[in-house]
């Protein structure tokens, strides 16, 4: 139970310019990849948030040496004298993405003993990709009930994902890197950090080839020098800020940010009749002349509809000029802040025999309420709701948005909104 609650007044246009932090999924991805480097690595533009700092400690944790500056966004880690002890799953509980130990850790030592990972509660989120992708490199995988504990002499080979996983994606890269033998995942995820998690590994020495294609060949390489790398911004963020500048009809400038990872977003926007504006590394979106038109939203893998901004496109769609339908193709429990929003006026259809489609009429006005987030994304949406609502929504569990927000009151405040903490 968080001991403060956010309230946010709403009815404000969001105005002016703000900035998009270092990726999340990004970081979580490249911060367990130092440890399969033989020598210390400076990573530029590292949000400071929840989960970046659960791992920070998880690393301490392994005997690695960490100095975060909060203001500078650098993370300097060195792994030289990391030990392979066994991670408790009090430790890796606290995120989903502790799950990048098992690569690493295997990549580094031929064995890992990782407790359980965590994250947000959106669906029953297997695994069973990564365990098949970890075997066929030929490592035995132990499930102690608590944690798994996985040792092999790893050789690359051919790996077949029979689910599109961004995680899996990620996670088998990582134990390849320093493989013996060239793996080739076919069926991979292709998502900007995908990407990005490559070049890195690439600037340590590794030889990754084909990442934002769903081919992906890694020729593993024997050791990783250090490295000096500036994380790509945070896709979802920059899109969060966008859906709230359009929510709220406001007139915003994002700087920092990559356009061309928005694609999906903008041309939703667009369709809403929204102006959307794409500059070098920036974007500006400005309200439409009359009102928002709906539109029909389906989740997808990259270069598809993220499924992180399903939730906070739905607040959005909740005051939109008619009906739109919202199909969730990655997550089976990412409509829990439309239930939260029927409380503030929303008019939402929730099938409860198909819990992948929600059909949202919008209505003309919502109203504040009090409203608990259930996970981050959630957290999101219902700030954006509760910066379109008349009257104050008091949103209960935020904490769930610092874990990959950084910043984010400060940055709508600046843009005009009221938005404040306190306590209970
Ligand atoms: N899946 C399987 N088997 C597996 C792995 C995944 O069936 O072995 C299924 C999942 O249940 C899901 C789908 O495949 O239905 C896609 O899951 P994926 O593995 O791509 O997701 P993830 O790695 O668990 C990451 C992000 C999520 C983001 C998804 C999709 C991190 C730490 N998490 O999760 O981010 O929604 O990819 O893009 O990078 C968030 O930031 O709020 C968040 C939840």
């Amino acid at each position: 139970m968080d001991n403060y609650k956010l309230l946010v007044d709403g009815g404000i246009p969001l105005k002016g310019e703000t900035y998009v932090s270092g990726g999340k999924n990004t970081s979580v991805a490249i911060i367990p990849a130092t440890l399969l480097c033989d020598g210390p690595c400076v990573l530029e533009n590292i949000p400071d948030i929840e989960d970046v700092r659960v791992l920070v400690g998880i690393l301490r944790y392994l005997g690695a040496e960490v100095d975060f500056d909060k203001t500078a966004k650098r993370l300097c880690v060195d792994p030289t004298h990391v030990t392979n002890k066994p991670i408790p799953g009090y430790m890796t509980g606290h995120l989903r993405a502790s799950y990048y130990l098992w690569g690493a850790l295997l990549g580094r030592f031929g064995e890992c003993d990782v407790g359980y990972p965590g994250g947000c509660t959106i669906g029953s989120r297997p695994y069973d990709q990564h365990i098949k992708g970890f075997e066929a490199l030929g490592a035995s995988v132990i499930d102690r009930g608590d944690g798994l504990f996985m040792q092999g002499d790893l050789a690359g080979a051919p790996f077949y994902f029979q689910r599109i996983t961004v995680g899996g994606t990620i996670n088998i890269m990582l134990a390849a890197a320093r493989a013996r033998g060239t793996t080739i995942l076919h069926n991979a995820a292709r998502e900007p950090h995908i990407v990005d998690l490559a070049n890195f590994l690439n600037s340590m020495g590794a030889v990754v080839k084909g990442a934002g294609t769903d081919t992906i060949r890694i020729r593993g390489v024997s050791s990783l020098h250090s490295s000096d790398y500036a994380i790509i911004p945070d896709q979802i963020e920059t899109g969060t800020l966008m859906i709230a500048a359009a929510a709220t009809r406001g007139d915003v400038v994002i700087r920092g940010c990559i356009p061309t990872h928005m694609e999906a977003l903008s041309a939703k926007l667009l369709e809403m009749g929204i102006s959307v504006q794409e500059q070098d590394d920036a974007i500006h979106v400005r309200p439409p002349v009359r009102f928002h038109r709906p539109v029909d939203i389906r989740t997808q893998e990259y270069p598809g509809f993220p499924t992180d901004l399903q939730q906070p496109m739905s607040a959005m769609l909740c005051l939109a000029g008619g009906r739109s339908v919202i199909t969730e193709t990655i997550f089976e429990n990412r409509f829990l802040h439309l239930r939260e929003m029927l409380k503030m006026g929303a008019h939402v259809d929730l099938d409860e025999a198909n819990r992948f489609v929600a059909v949202i009429q919008g209505v003309s006005e919502l109203h504040g309420a009090t409203v608990t987030a259930t996970d981050l994304r959630a957290g999101a949406a219902l700030v954006i709701a509760g910066l379109i609502a008349k009257g104050t929504t008091e949103i209960r569990e935020p904490g769930f948005i610092e874990r990959g927000y950084e910043h984010i009151e400060e940055k709508l405040r600046s843009l005009g909104a009221n938005i404040r903490r306190e306590g209970l």
